[in-house]
């Protein structure tokens, strides 16, 4: 029997009322309806200082950077903020790096107040890369995300999306996070076997 995926999600916008969050709490909703085991990290919750690489075990970055190593797959959701992803996100970041991304899949999410979001997700694949994590293609950007919600008390935090097409790539993340959990580096693909003739 294969061993349960653990999906953990990570928000970068530390604002009470995040649509991030929101999304990100649909992305571990769609995961743990394929079977994940599934934990939100919010960094309003641990003391991170900014990092300091001449300071050892700073504030509560054991138990956070824990959280990532152990997990199979993470989505990291964030605010645009001029452009890229938001300082929370990056300092959080920079406490990470192979001993928590290796061999981990990993989605991508950002909530912009306008319409372009483009830029932080490229910003955000390329320092997953930096950290060997392994970046699914499917990505969702949220444009004007204060109007892709509506309140609704049955839906998760409260808010419903309005755009069902929407609230699919959002989902969509979620399942992919669990179905391509378990990447295997080392199995060599089809396409680059080579020929037996
Ligand atoms: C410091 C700062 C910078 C921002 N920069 C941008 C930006 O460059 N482009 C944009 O579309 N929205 C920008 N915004 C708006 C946020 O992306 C928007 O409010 C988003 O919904 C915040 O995500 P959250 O709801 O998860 O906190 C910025 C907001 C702040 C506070």
């Amino acid at each position: 029997m294969t061993r349960t995926p653990t999906v953990l999600a990570v928000s970068g916008s530390l604002r009470d009322e995040s649509y991030t969050r929101t999304a990100l709490r649909y992305v571990l909703d769609a995961a743990d309806e394929r079977g994940a085991e599934t934990t939100l990290l919010d960094l309003r919750e641990y003391d991170l200082p900014v990092y300091d690489p001449d300071i050892e075990d700073q504030g509560d970055a054991a138990a956070a950077t824990r959280l990532v190593r152990e997990a199979d797959a993470v989505a990291l959701g964030t605010p645009v903020y001029h452009g890229s992803y938001s300082g929370a996100l990056k300092n959080f970041h920079d406490y990470c790096g192979f001993d928590e991304y290796e061999d981990t899949t990993v989605g991508l999410l950002a909530a912009a107040g306008g319409g372009s979001y483009g830029s932080t997700l490229d910003h955000l694949r390329i320092t997953v890369r930096g950290v060997h994590g392994w970046v699914l293609p499917h990505q969702v950007g949220l444009r004007n995300a204060s109007s892709k919600f509506e309140a609704d008390p049955d839906a998760i935090d409260g808010r419903r999306f309005r755009d069902p097409s929407l609230q699919e790539r959002v989902e969509k993340l979620g399942r992919s996070l669990v179905e391509y959990a378990f990447i295997e580096p080392s199995v060599t693909s089809a396409r680059s076997a080579p020929a037996e003739d």
